[in-house]
């Protein structure tokens, strides 16, 4: 079943009036917007994700695209329900449902996004939603009598008009998910009908179809106002993943005649350079993949494609700064590598410092945490007869 995400992320934020939309602004390291964008990205169900951006992002994107999930930006209108209008025309039609979710509410866990589409897939339509906790009033404001209430200026009393049965009552979250079909029929119903709503199973339901409820999250909190920060800055910091994450990697190219020899980014005098697609710096294969695991962020095939020829020159230690990038934009920063370069020879010693500070400054971190070891092979085997060199690495992640 083919799964689209739509990211509403096309709103000014005006309540939480930070001069710039909300969706922007940084919770313990990471913007609302990357968080919800990245939630849908890692999820095992969905296909595909497009992002709705205010036009002025959508031109420029605030994140890293390009990563294995199609990821796709289109420019938002002036209501929440136009910015979905424009990202529905971009749904792929061989989707089947398509789910629909604020950028305001970075914290909806992945089993919230897989039970709404689980139960859309067996009805058509469902949304996030929480029991009301608290008694529930409904209530109208009037102009407010300055005599009776002696405040001068409020403008407007509100006055309870009737007390709803709590049990009837549920609050209305993202993630939301529907048929494509069934979503199609409601906004083109909606914009027939000039129907006005802040979500789609408003749509669905005055379209005429049944809408199920799932059970929300309290955590799921919609960003609105400057003292939601509070909230979700705990909220943050109790859903951060397992604080540490290590990955191996290990790389081995052929050493031919002709080739330069480079490692770690240097140039090493050689009579001998390492056979392979691009400048074949083992040292920096090695530790792009160590990092790149770590995230379960793919390997540096999935990333730099070898069949491309985009990366066919490019520098080793450029593509080790890029899975930097892609390591900090899943959430991490790099708490240390180690490598061990199996070479019989030339002797690595005297270029093993400058290997590590171009990893330091590729990785962007100090010196003390990258560290490069030299080993022979004690003349067994291929490596020991210097036929290859073979480079072992290992890395640690912090989340941030
Ligand atoms: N949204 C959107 N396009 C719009 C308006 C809103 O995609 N034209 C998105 C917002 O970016 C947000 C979600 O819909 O992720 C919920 O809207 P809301 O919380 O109201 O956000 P804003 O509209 O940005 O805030 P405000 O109403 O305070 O201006
Ligand atoms: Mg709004």
């Amino acid at each position: 079943m083919h799964v689209t995400a739509i990211i509403a992320a096309g709103g000014r934020g005006e309540r939480f009036g930070a001069g710039r939309p909300k969706q922007l602004h940084d919770i313990d390291g990471r913007s609302i917007l990357e968080r919800s964008v990245r939630l849908f990205l890692e999820h095992p169900a969905i296909d595909d994700v497009i992002v709705v951006l205010p036009p002025e992002l959508a031109v420029a994107p605030p994140f890293a695209v390009g990563q294995a999930k199609a990821l796709r930006v289109v420019a938002g209108g002036v209501r929440r329900q136009d910015s979905v209008a424009n990202a529905f025309a971009a749904v792929p039609r061989h989707a089947e449902l398509v789910v629909i979710h604020d950028a305001a509410r970075p914290f909806a866990s992945a089993d919230l996004i897989a039970r709404t589409i689980e139960a859309a897939a067996q009805s058509g339509a469902a949304l996030a939603a929480l029991p009301a906790r608290d008694t529930v009033k409904r209530a109208a404001s009037r102009p407010s009598h300055v005599e009776d209430s002696g405040q001068a200026g409020t403008g407007r009393d509100v006055l309870v008009l009737e007390t709803l049965p709590r049990e009837t009552v549920y609050l209305a979250q993202t993630p939301q998910a529907f048929r494509r079909e069934l979503l199609q029929a409601a906004l083109e119903f909606a914009a027939r009908e000039g129907i006005e709503a802040t979500d789609e199973a408003t749509l669905v339901e005055r379209a005429g179809h049944q809408v199920r409820l799932v059970t929300g999250e309290e955590t799921n909190i919609k960003i609105t106002v400057p003292e939601d920060l509070p909230i979700a800055g705990a909220i943050a910091g109790r859903s951060a993943p397992s604080a540490a994450r290590a990955g191996v990697g290990y790389d081995i190219h052929r050493l031919v005649e002709g080739r330069p020899l480079v490692l770690g980014g240097v140039t090493i005098p050689f009579d001998r350079g390492l056979l392979g697609y691009s400048d074949a710096d083992a040292v920096c294969h090695a530790i792009t993949d160590a990092i790149l695991g770590a995230a379960a962020a793919g390997d540096i095939g999935r990333h730099f494609p070898n069949d491309q020829t985009a990366w066919r020159d490019a520098s080793s230690i450029d593509l080790l700064r890029r899975a930097a990038a892609v390591v900090h934009a899943h959430g991490f920063e790099v708490a240390n590598v180690d490598a061990s370069v199996i070479a019989e020879r030339p002797k690595l010693g005297p270029y093993i410092d400058t290997m590590r500070r171009n990893l330091a400054a590729a990785l962007g971190v100090d010196l003390a945490r990258v560290s490069v070891k030299g080993k022979t092979n004690d003349g067994v085997g291929e490596l020991g007869r210097g036929e290859a060199i073979a480079v072992h690495a290992t890395a640690l992640l912090y989340a941030r």
